[in-house]
């Protein structure tokens, strides 16, 4: 009686978790908000021995996806590991625009970005790329600034200190995009924000703004509590 019992309960679990996991995958988890999980998840794919199993992020009955999708993805997995080992790739986090998905990698002091496509259901559609440009220089620039000028009052990437956290949705002097930088550049009078026009050249400025608006949603452990109040800013990194 007791051993059936236990079957019974192994049983469901197993079929909770299949359920849970799938329903993660196929509905939650590339809104806005999950983004991070999402890109999470899919370098955790790239990183295993079993990458084919990104082919179950597309649509189950288009073969023509999960070829390109399959080809595509295998041959980032090659570029990387010609530059490093995959498992020194470390995530950083995840960004969209209108059209594709980005994906940001870091490796020591160097940026890598991983495009892709969605479908409006949240599937996997186009082709994988490294691309590599203006913002992967951006965010190495602008994280050696962080990390000499912001990180005493701001934390490890951004998790909070002194001064807030930088990483969640909640801001007290910033309401829109612009602000960051205005903030950033202006300071502002009363507060311990200071002006770091008077110290910071203007691309040193911008790239730092470019690192503080990629450090959005990413999960930072020991993150301090929100201040301020929540507010839905996109920034828009990836033109
Ligand atoms: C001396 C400590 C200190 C340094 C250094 C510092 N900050 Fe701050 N920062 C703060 C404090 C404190 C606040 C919040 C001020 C308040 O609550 O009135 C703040 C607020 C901010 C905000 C606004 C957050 C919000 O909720 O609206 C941003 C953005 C910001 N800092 C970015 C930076 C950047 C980028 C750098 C480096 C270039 C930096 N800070 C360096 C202490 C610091």
């Amino acid at each position: 009686m007791k051993n059936t019992h236990k079957i019974h309960l192994k049983t469901w679990g197993i079929l909770f978790f299949i359920f849970f996991v799938n329903l993660k995958i196929s509905t939650t988890f590339a809104q806005t908000d999950n983004l991070y999980n999402l890109g999470e998840n899919i370098v955790n794919i790239l990183k295993s021995q079993t990458p084919e199993k990104i082919t179950e992020l597309t649509k189950q009955d288009d073969i023509d996806a999960k070829a390109s999708v399959l080809q595509s993805f295998l041959s980032v997995k090659d570029e990387l590991s010609r530059i490093d080992d995959i498992n020194n790739f470390k995530y950083f986090n995840t960004f969209n625009n209108e059209k594709s998905v980005f994906i940001i990698l870091e490796k020591g002091n160097k940026f890598y970005i991983i495009k892709f496509h969605l479908s409006p259901e949240n599937k996997l559609t186009g082709e994988f790329k490294l691309i590599s440009g203006k913002l992967d220089n951006e965010l190495s620039l602008g994280e050696r600034i962080y990390k000499s000028k912001c990180f005493a009052c701001h934390g490890k990437v951004g998790k909070g200190g002194i001064g807030p956290n930088l990483t969640d949705n909640y801001w007290k002097y910033v309401n829109n995009e612009d602000d960051v930088t205005t903030l950033i550049a202006k300071g502002k009078k009363g507060t311990m924000i200071m002006a770091f026009e008077n110290y910071l050249k203007p691309d040193e400025i911008k790239a730092v703004t470019t690192y503080i608006k990629a450090l959005k949603n990413k999960k930072v452990s020991g993150a301090k509590k929100p201040e301020g109040d929540k507010k839905n800013i996109t920034f828009h990194l990836f033109e």
